[in-house]
């Protein structure tokens, strides 16, 4: 059938150069012409084969055709209820009356429901006693005619008004069908041979090649993509900012230990132990092993000193010290935890330690000097995990990534911090900061770092940063004039303001798209 199809049409427009109606068609095998939904349907089929090989060209035109409704095709061939109800009865004087009862018996209770007051008003039937009878000997059933004109035509000559009131009458439904014109293509020909695709040793052997068509190559076809590995959207704003990182000289800290204690995760920040971060609506606690082996013993000291009694010019908290709290194991909250280890680890020297095999040089500038008292300037960055006990929404996840930033060096200032927040921030492509005074345990003073989104149009909080506090410094053994600032962001939300990504589990867990990350373009800010 599809073969005959297009040779039909290959051969109607060899012999009439072009196809100005497909529903004049008269398709193979059929004796009236391709007027129906489904015929058009066949034919764009078969034109859609003959347009991929060149052989013709066709357009499309819509038309809206009409079709029966069930009770429409009954009536198309029995006729309308009134034309029934008029047969059933007698003509007047020439019989007896049929009662409405016996006319329901004769054509059923809906066709005499319906049937009955048509028929009154199209003036074919009367009144006689009790009964009915006709008063005209002839009628003309228009709605047979008219539905029986639809049902081979799709529409009617008489015109819309009564294609509308057949509609309100659910007798038809209007289609959206479609018809064709066509014409000749670059490529056309009345074989329906497919073109070769292939040189073959016996099509070379026969000399059939001399004489074969060939298929064209497409050379804009756009090939298959290969099926490679992709990193997804956060690995590629984290290496972006790691490249930021580096470039401006800082060293990368180890921060593979997501689970910290209580002490390194709040208590050597100077987190009071009442802290509200602390509770367990806010921090994951791990059930077990549920505590930590102790610290180094004088530090350990040197921090619950400073928390319960005050030390280095503060007063501390004066709250009571639990050995139970500060021994608890948690998924860490923030990074900052692992940065505690590491400025810890750099104080080393100034304690007058040594660490195993190491010189304690963490800097990220191997040419820092050291001053006599074993401190060098440090500056370092992470970029990793972290937990949070949060209620999970649009925009909230219970682990997330942070961007941290640490730089150590004698007598730096809130203005240092500033200013190298600009310069960070400006090479994350962010012009506009603004800084905003802030409350962090651990950071005094402490400023919200807030930039200007020229897409939403106002300023969106990126980021937290402070100067670390004595309390926290001075016990891991700092020289006085050590001062340590630092900043952290999430990873998550520039990389969503990135890719223009609103909910975050489109972004993070089993529901991202895989081709989000396949197609993701690598970030540059
Ligand atoms: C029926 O239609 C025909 C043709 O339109 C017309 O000549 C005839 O008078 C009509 N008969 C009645 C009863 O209306
Ligand atoms: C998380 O917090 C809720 C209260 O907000 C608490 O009921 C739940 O136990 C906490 N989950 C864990 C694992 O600590
Ligand atoms: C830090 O400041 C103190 C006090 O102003 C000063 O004595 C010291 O030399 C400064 N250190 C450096 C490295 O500039």
């Amino acid at each position: 059938m599809a073969e005959a199809l297009q040779q039909l049409i290959l051969d109607t427009l060899d012999a009439q150069s072009s196809i100005k109606d497909s529903r004049a068609l008269v398709l193979p095998g059929q004796k009236e012409p391709a007027t129906s939904h489904e015929a058009q349907i066949t034919i764009l089929g078969a034109l859609n084969s003959l347009l991929s090989r060149e052989m013709i060209k066709y357009e499309t035109r819509e038309v809206f055709t009409h079709v029966l409704t069930a009770e429409g095709a009954s009536i198309a061939k029995e006729g309308s209820h009134e034309a029934r109800v008029w047969s059933a009865l007698p003509v007047k004087g020439q019989g007896t009356p049929v009662t409405p009862q016996q006319l329901k018996k004769l054509v059923g209770d809906e066709t005499a429901k319906v049937g009955q007051g048509r028929a009154f008003k199209n003036g074919w039937i009367g009144k006689e006693g009790d009964g009915f009878v006709k008063t005209t000997n002839t009628i003309n059933d228009t709605t047979q005619l008219d539905l029986q004109e639809i049902e081979s035509t799709g529409t009617l000559k008489t015109g819309e008004k009564v294609l509308a009131d057949l509609r309100k009458r659910k007798l038809i439904i209007q289609k959206k069908g479609q018809w064709f014109t066509v014409s000749k293509g670059p490529e056309f020909s009345t074989s329906t041979a497919k073109p070769e695709t292939d040189l073959t040793a016996d099509m070379l052997t026969s000399g059939a090649w001399k004489t074969a068509k060939f298929k064209k190559y497409n050379f804009e076809a756009e090939g298959i993509p290969t099926n490679g590995g992709a990193l997804h959207m956060l690995l590629k704003v984290r290496e972006e900012i790691r490249n930021i990182f580096l470039e401006m000289g800082f060293a990368e800290m180890p921060t593979q230990s997501y689970v910290e204690s209580g002490f390194w995760c709040f208590d050597a920040l100077f987190v009071p132990q009442q802290h509200p971060a602390r509770d367990l609506q806010d921090t994951f606690y791990i059930s077990d092993p549920p505590h930590s082996l102790p610290p180094e013993p004088e530090y350990y000291k040197r921090v619950s000193t400073v928390h319960e009694h005050g030390a280095y010019g503060s007063t501390g908290y004066r709250a009571p010290w639990s050995h139970e709290e500060s021994s608890k194991l948690l998924l860490r909250t923030h990074t900052t935890a692992s940065s505690a280890h590491m400025l810890y680890k750099l104080a080393a020297k100034c304690r007058g330690e040594k660490i195993d095999g190491e010189d304690g040089d963490y800097t990220g500038t191997k040419t820092a000097v050291d001053s006599g008292d074993g401190f060098k300037p440090a500056k370092l960055f992470s970029i990793d995990r972290v937990f949070r006990n949060e209620t999970m929404d649009a925009t909230h996840l219970a682990e997330f990534h942070q961007v941290e930033g640490v730089v150590a060096d004698r007598n730096v200032t809130l203005s240092d911090l500033i200013g190298f927040m600009r310069v960070f921030f400006k090479k994350m492509g962010i012009e506009k900061v603004r800084f905003k005074p802030a409350y962090n345990p651990y950071t005094e003073p402490s400023l919200e770092i807030f930039a200007f989104h020229p897409m939403l149009d106002k300023w969106v909080e990126v980021g937290n940063s402070g100067m670390f506090r004595p309390e926290m410094l001075e016990p891991m053994g700092f020289p006085k004039d050590v001062r340590v600032h630092g900043w952290g962001l999430s990873l998550e939300r520039p990389t969503m303001i990135r890719y223009g990504i609103n909910n975050i589990r489109t972004l993070v867990g089993h529901k991202v798209p895989i081709e989000n990350v396949e197609n993701s373009p690598a970030v540059r800010f």
